[in-house]
């Protein structure tokens, strides 16, 4: 039996649209059983512009971390030319603490398959690669399982439901590099090059994969496409918060009773994600801090929690983002110099090396954090690590430079005494810094 994990009140709160708690919802009879692919046969009675207003009028936003308007994004597609038009959809999900796209691939893959068909009727493309984490051994199996079924009920290829409509789906594996999921990356990578960012611009819509227009989406936000189109846009922009509003995959790690993926509105207070959806704090202990949106966003302190809700503007408003709804639970008695040291040696590892202060920067953030961590730093090096970290942001051609700066500056300025009492030379008497 296949369920997808689900909190035991869930039912009374929420109905799962995208992982809705039906056994054996991988396998495609019991996916169209339950309606699935009738989103897709609406879709192509639909004219493709239709298609693309009404996900502008759901306000969906992109799941993948930078919460872009998913209706703006397809409309920079050109509808005229002659060359190829190209979807990507982004299942390489490598950032720490972001685990919510392998559900869909585990428990509901054909309702990715479904939003990526309904996306290339939309932008008028015949050729979709969904880009997938190379480490997810179990999860290629079960896509391309699904895929290949898709296929041979004659879902995807020729003239889909008789529709005249054309479109084909590959997978493409990555090969453990978190700099591959950024868009401009994982083309190259598709293309067999060296996973390198490119500058923009020119933008994807323009000058994409193999020079052609193309539109990159995240696994998630596709996934979301089927539901509105089913359920109407006004369904849609009704759930949540109605500047970012929809059902959310929000996967909670770290110090709370109940980790794992929960679905739910936009729009939830965090302390509710963590007490009631994940089960509260192992031992009822205090919560120090939180990562709200995967590693790469701003830290916030436990005690600023109150009233801050799981959707985009709440967070920015509270000093961070939703990122990937990658929720990272800390408690009271969390060493934070070892958790950001870990962190960005993460970040270290995975710079590309094509920018300078990447390459360099995320190196010596991760040597000075070492010293931290070691208890060898001296209080000159609290400045110096934030200064690293401003000469590493906006200072590069991908946002994987800031991903790792944001971090170290978010945790040096909520935590800043924690760093001073780890230095060597702090005098005994000097006061704690706020
Ligand atoms: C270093 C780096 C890694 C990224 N990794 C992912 C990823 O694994 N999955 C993803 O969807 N987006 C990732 N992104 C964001 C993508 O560049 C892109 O914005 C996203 O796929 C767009 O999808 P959306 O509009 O549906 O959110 C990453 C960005 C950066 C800078």
């Amino acid at each position: 039996m296949m369920l997808p994990p689900s909190h035991p009140d869930q039912a009374t709160k929420w109905e799962n649209v995208i992982l809705p708690p039906t056994k054996d919802l991988h396998k495609i009879d019991v996916y169209r059983q339950g309606g699935g692919y009738g989103a897709l046969k609406k879709a192509l009675a639909m004219k493709p512009e239709e298609v693309i207003e009404e996900v502008k009028r759901s306000n969906l936003r992109g799941r993948g971390g930078a919460c872009f308007p998913t209706g703006l994004k397809w409309s920079f597609m050109p509808k005229a030319g002659t060359k190829a038009k190209y979807l990507c959809v982004n299942g390489d999900e490598s950032e720490p603490g972001t685990f919510k796209d392998r559900q869909i691939f585990e428990f509901n893959p054909h309702l990715l398959i479904e939003g990526t068909l309904i996306a290339c009727w939309a932008m008028g493309i015949t050729a979709a690669y969904i880009y997938i984490r190379g480490e997810y051994g179990k999860w290629i199996r079960m896509l391309e399982r699904a895929l290949e079924d898709a296929y041979s009920n004659r879902l995807v290829g020729e003239n889909i439901l008789d529709s005249g409509f054309t479109t084909q789906i590959y997978i493409h594996k990555g090969a453990g590099a978190y700099i591959c999921g950024e868009e401009s990356s994982l083309m190259n990578s598709i293309e067999g090059d060296r996973g390198y960012p490119r500058v923009k611009p020119p933008f994807p819509a323009q000058v994409g994969l193999w020079g052609c227009p193309t539109t990159i989406n995240n696994v998630e936000t596709i996934a979301n496409v089927p539901v509105i189109i089913e359920r109407g846009a006004a369904w849609y922009a009704g759930v949540g918060s109605p500047k970012h509003p929809g059902p959310l995959l929000v996967g909670v790690s770290g110090h709370v009773n109940q980790p794992g993926v929960y679905e739910m509105p936009t729009g939830v207070p965090l302390l509710e994600i963590i007490h009631k959806w994940s089960g509260g704090v192992p031992g009822h202990k205090g919560i120090k801090a939180v990562i709200p949106g995967g590693s790469s966003t701003m830290v916030l302190r436990g005690e600023a929690l109150e009233g801050v809700r799981m959707d985009a503007d709440s967070l920015k408003a509270a000093g961070s983002s939703v990122g990937t709804a990658g929720l990272i639970v800390m408690d009271e008695d969390t060493d934070l110099i070892a958790v950001i040291t870990r962190i960005a040696k993460f970040y270290y590892h995975e710079s590309c090396g094509q920018c300078t202060p990447c390459r360099e920067g995320t190196g010596w953030l991760w040597k000075l954090l070492t010293r931290f961590e070691a208890g060898e730093a001296r209080m000159s090096d609290v400045a110096l690590l934030m200064d690293v970290a401003n000469n590493i942001e906006g200072n590069t051609i991908c946002a994987l430079g800031d991903a790792a700066a944001w971090p170290v500056q978010s945790m040096l300025r909520q935590f800043r005494d924690e760093f001073e009492r780890r230095t060597v030379d702090r005098p005994d008497d000097a006061p704690v810094s706020a």
